[in-house]
């Protein structure tokens, strides 16, 4: 029988323990509020079940990990797919690490210019939404490479549940029958003649079915990687792409191959942080944040001063300054790594710091504008019993990505190619701007923002930590770090805590309503910060291991996110 193969008996077997698990999710706890056998934290609450269930079946935090990553395709559409890409951050309970590069790249017939028009102008649209937005899937590859590696449990059985909840349907949330409401007519346009997620008023509760994602996700399970790059539904994708004008060929589907790379890992005082490398700028802009701001008494501040934000902020500007030089796909550009999180830089950067005034960005030296970036991507945050953590963040890029449904196949395809400098020096979705090292080329990697984390303290597992929000990743997640080491919140607390994000350009201090008193913001402003509101900044869910050996998480109230730990 094929690895792939699933018996009728593994099926009914997830179900029961499906329904089984619902009512023990409080086994091994001393208390409500400490758990010590594992937990998942992730964007909805049917994924965070699916991912403990897997646990408690004698999974590890990477076959949860994979189950929540098919799981959150269908219960979180927006964001979870089979039809994007993601990177994983690994820690073994014994301090092995690892990271798995499964970011979408840029289909073979793919150019340099494919978004300016005749004068040399960016057409934003072609990259944003329809069928040329799209970059090489990269989840299912990803997924499969890493259960190949460190799975315990069947590919069969860590499959299933998603195959379940796709058949079977699930009721929607008020926010997502909202969502899907408010995305109706760039469903019809990009998918004219197909009836997905179309009807005339969602509401909550309404059972969502996705049975053609169901059969897609039962060639994943009995194909591996062949049911997804080849065969029935690598001919659906090419169909797909050729009936709006798009790139992605049956080559670059068998071509696809998601890849191992060594993890970026720094320090901030007794803490390590183990984080993703290019072509995510998070991990890299991470620690240079964390070392810029590592000399300055932040705890004697106090969390959002003036002097802590001001800090904050000055370190943000020229971190994003780096990032739109320096970084890109490291396999076409060579990423001065080593150079950027040198103490030695970090201590020239902020030489021009001045606390009497806002240093302006255009005189901080080495960026270029890159593209503003997408918000709707999703992070989820893993440990099982015997402490080995994933830390995975994943992303269509838009909301729904391309919008574009492939039909037969049912999952919607990224609007990845918009994370490129379509034009270097124009602005992509999140305003940043992106220089020469991320400018489009065939089987190129887009440069993400996607900051997954695991961070050590004496050696031992402390944190896993990451978040959706585009440009807003970095500075979200360098926030909740500091949260809670240095301003010593619980993990629900740290993730609740109000944000705020600079990118160097444009030169705005963004905040979310109620971030900063009003005393602090006056004084902000007078030294020449321009503050502007704006709606939520990330979607943090992230686990700490308690001092007292209990796992605490922190799942963002800004959407459906929960934690389920045993
Ligand atoms: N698409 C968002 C990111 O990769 O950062």
């Amino acid at each position: 029988m094929s690895k792939y193969k699933v018996s009728f008996l593994v099926s009914i077997t997830t179900v029961v323990f499906l329904f089984g698990a619902c009512t023990t999710g409080q086994l091994g706890r001393k208390n409500s509020t400490e758990y010590y056998n594992g937990m998942v934290v992730s964007a909805h609450p049917l994924a965070s079940k699916v991912g403990l269930n897997i646990l408690k079946k004698g999974g590890n935090a990477v076959d949860a990990a994979v189950a929540v990553q098919f799981a959150l395709a269908v219960v979180y559409p927006n964001a979870g797919n089979i039809g994007g890409g993601g990177f994983m951050v690994y820690r073994s309970a014994s301090g092995e690490i690892s990271t798995l590069d499964y970011r979408e790249k840029a289909p073979a017939a793919s150019s340099r210019d494919m978004y300016l028009d005749s004068e040399g102008n960016a057409i934003t649209d072609k990259s944003l939404y329809g069928h040329l937005a799209s970059g090489v899937p990269g989840s299912v590859d990803g997924m499969v490479k890493a259960h190949q590696k460190y799975g315990k449990l069947s590919w069969a059985e860590v499959l299933q549940p998603s195959i379940d909840l796709a058949a079977n349907g699930f009721a929607l949330t008020e926010r997502q029958a909202n969502e899907l409401n408010s995305n109706a007519a760039a469903f019809a346009k990009f998918n004219p003649g197909k009836d997905y997620f179309l009807k005339s008023k969602w509401i909550a509760d309404d059972k969502l079915v996705q049975s053609d994602l169901a059969k897609t996700l039962t060639l994943i399970r009995d194909n591996g990687r062949e049911g997804f790059y080849a065969g029935e539904v690598a001919d659906l994708i090419v169909a797909e792409m050729a009936s709006g004008s798009g790139l992605i060929s049956k080559k670059d589907l068998a071509d696809y191959q998601s890849v191992w790379r060594e993890a970026i890992t720094g320090n901030y005082k007794e803490y390590r942080i183990i984080t993703m490398p290019p072509p995510s700028s998070g991990g890299i802009a991470l620690i240079q944040l964390l070392k810029l701001v590592e000399p300055y008494p932040l705890k004697r501040w106090g969390f959002n001063s003036d002097s802590t934000v001001q800090l904050m902020v000055e370190a943000e500007r020229r971190v994003y300054a780096d990032r739109a030089a320096y970084l890109g796909d490291p396999d076409f550009f060579k990423v001065p790594q080593q150079a950027l999180m040198a103490s030695s830089y970090s201590l020239s950067r902020m030489k021009d710091f001045n606390w009497n005034q806002a240093t302006p960005s255009n005189l901080i030296k080495e960026g270029v504008i890159a593209p503003k970036e997408s918000e709707e991507t999703t992070h989820f945050s893993i440990v099982d019993r015997e402490g080995n953590a994933v830390s995975i963040t994943t992303t269509l890029n838009g909301s729904y990505g391309s919008k574009v449904i492939v039909k037969g196949a049912g999952f919607l395809l990224n609007n990845e190619m918009d994370d490129f400098s379509v034009k270097p020096g124009t602005p992509n979705m999140y305003g940043l701007v992106g220089g020469e090292a991320n400018a489009i080329s065939p089987g190129k990697r887009m440069l993400s923002s996607m900051t997954p984390a695991i961070l050590e303290k004496d050696g031992k597992l402390f944190m896993i930590v990451g978040t959706p929000g585009g440009s807003t990743i970095i500075t979200s997640v360098f926030q909740t770090i500091l949260n809670v080491v240095e301003f010593d919140k619980n993990m629900q607390a740290a993730v609740n805590a109000k944000k705020f994000h600079h990118q160097w350009l444009p030169d705005e201090v963004f905040v979310e309503k109620g971030t900063l008193d009003s005393l602090t913001q006056i004084k902000l402003q007078k030294k020449g910060y321009k503050i502007t509101e704006r709606g939520d900044i990330g979607r943090v869910d992230a686990i700490l291991k308690t001092k007292w050996g209990y796992y605490e998480g922190g799942a963002d109230p800004r959407g459906d996110d929960s934690k389920m730990a045993w």
